[in-house]
């Protein structure tokens, strides 16, 4: 394996494993396209009267445990970013929400200018918010002086069987895990994300 033509940190919050699969799916696509990724959760935040509430929320913060979790090092390390999260009342929810509102020392030091962002989510039904989630996400890179990357339709997946510009998504309707048509979405988005970084990259390192 060569050296990385750009580095990548996926950041995501799950609440049933949904949206990690396809963070996970995004890690993968941006590595095969080269970049050297991070594929990390937010800390759950939740009280643990709700979680119990609800058996599989319960079962997903056990397994989840040991899976490695983002610090604001990780976004200031990356030259592209993946934010993920599931649509809660049609926007992101408040345990990535959390997060990303601790970034303001970086804000404040413009270390977050110029990396590319993209944006990814799961709901439950099809008109559930998936748009409006993505838009909210993106709204942090257009204050941090981000690149807003969208996925497009560059393909026949993405402009006949998936067919989200706006982002990878999934509609988990009664539970269902990420079939291959929003795993395969979330790969190509990570080959974007790691392909425009790195030109992203190359170009501030050959002009500067
Ligand atoms: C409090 C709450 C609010 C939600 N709001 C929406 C919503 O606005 N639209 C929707 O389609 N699904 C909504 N959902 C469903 C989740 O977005 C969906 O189950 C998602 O796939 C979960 O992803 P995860 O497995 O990564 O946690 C909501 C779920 C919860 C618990």
């Amino acid at each position: 394996m060569g050296k990385a033509t750009c580095t990548v940190t996926v950041i995501y919050y799950s609440s049933t494993g949904n949206v990690a699969a396809l963070a996970m799916a995004l890690g993968e696509g941006a590595a095969s396209a080269g970049a050297e990724v991070r594929v990390l959760r937010v800390p759950e935040i939740a009280p643990a009267e709700a979680i119990a509430y609800n058996p599989k929320w319960a079962e997903y913060v056990a397994k989840s445990a040991d899976d490695p979790v983002a610090t604001l090092a990780d976004i200031e390390w990356a030259d592209g970013l993946a934010i993920g999260s599931p649509t809660r009342f049609g926007g992101p929810a408040s345990q990535l929400k959390a997060f990303l509102d601790t970034t303001g020392g970086l804000w404040m030091k413009g270390a977050l200018v110029d990396k590319v962002g993209t944006a990814f989510t799961s709901c439950s039904t099809a008109h559930g918010g998936l748009e409006s989630t993505i838009l909210a996400i993106n709204n942090h890179f257009y204050h941090w002086g981000s690149i807003v990357l969208p996925l497009g339709y560059e393909n026949e997946h993405l402009l006949k069987v998936s067919g989200n510009p706006y982002g990878a998504s999934f509609v988990s309707r009664k539970g269902a895990a990420p079939d291959d048509t929003a795993l395969t979405a979330a790969r190509i988005q990570g080959e974007r994300l790691a392909r425009v970084t790195s030109w992203v990259r190359a170009g501030r390192e050959a002009l500067s």
